[in-house]
């Protein structure tokens, strides 16, 4: 990551930290965007002492904001979410996002699903004509699956390639939830929200990095402005 980036993505957690009101109940996404949210959202907490609770995405997010000083709940006690804020990997004209790059799609589309509003926030790298243009579509699949979940998305002519932890670990990365990733490339993605199910369908895939309709609102940021986005 350049200093051009790394201005950007703070200048994405400081506009969305606006939206964040006293008593909220958040779902917090996961990446290094929200990283620099989450220590935008410590300070608010500790300065105004805030009552904001917050349900994270992955052990990165949660760790993080233990270490900030925001309190954690689960959607167990907090089922309906105020807001959820996260990063994207691509961007599209109508606010469709693919994310995925950190390996959370799973737990971050379902806060971003349970909460009321769900914002993303990013740089303006990620803005797309159309998704697919840059990046693949991750896919979290059950290990027991994996060959099967393969052999399906090639028949829809996907190039699926099984994504490999590059430290730490030597062999696939292993999720969260214990799960694979596998990357798909498509030729020409022309209609994302039908593939968001169809590979949902294919039994064994958790789920995909496809997140169809579900932003109500981008923060984009550029060297000279915050372009606020919003769902037609
Ligand atoms: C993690 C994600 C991230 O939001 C996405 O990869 C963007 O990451 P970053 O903010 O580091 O650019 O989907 O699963």
């Amino acid at each position: 990551m350049n200093d051009l980036q790394v201005r950007l993505k703070i200048k994405a957690a400081k506009a969305v930290i606006k939206y964040v009101k006293d008593g909220m109940v958040l779902g917090v996404g996961s990446g290094t965007t929200i990283t620099y949210f989450i220590e935008e959202l410590g300070k608010l907490v500790s300065k105004d002492n805030l009552e904001i609770l917050a349900v994270p995405s992955s052990y990165d997010t949660k760790f993080k904001l233990v270490e900030k000083g925001v309190k954690i709940t689960t959607l167990k006690e907090h089922p309906n979410l105020d807001l959820a804020v996260d990063g994207a990997d691509e961007i599209d004209p109508d606010l469709n996002l693919i994310k995925g790059g950190g390996g959370c799609l799973f737990l971050e589309k379902i806060v971003a699903d349970a909460a009321k509003e769900f914002i993303v926030i990013a740089d303006e790298s990620k803005l797309v004509g159309r998704l697919g243009e840059k990046n693949p579509i991750p896919v979290e699949v059950h290990p027991f699956a994996l060959g099967h979940v393969v052999k399906r998305i090639e028949s829809i002519d996907g190039k699926p390639v099984l994504r490999v932890a590059n430290t730490g670990k030597v062999g696939p990365v292993i999720t969260d939830n214990g799960n694979f990733i596998v990357d798909v490339k498509f030729h020409k993605i022309k209609d994302p929200k039908s593939l968001e199910k169809e590979l949902n369908m294919i039994p064994g895939v958790i789920e995909n990095g496809l997140f169809i309709g579900m932003a109500s609102r981008a923060l984009i940021t550029t060297p000279q402005k915050v372009l606020i986005k919003t769902q037609k």
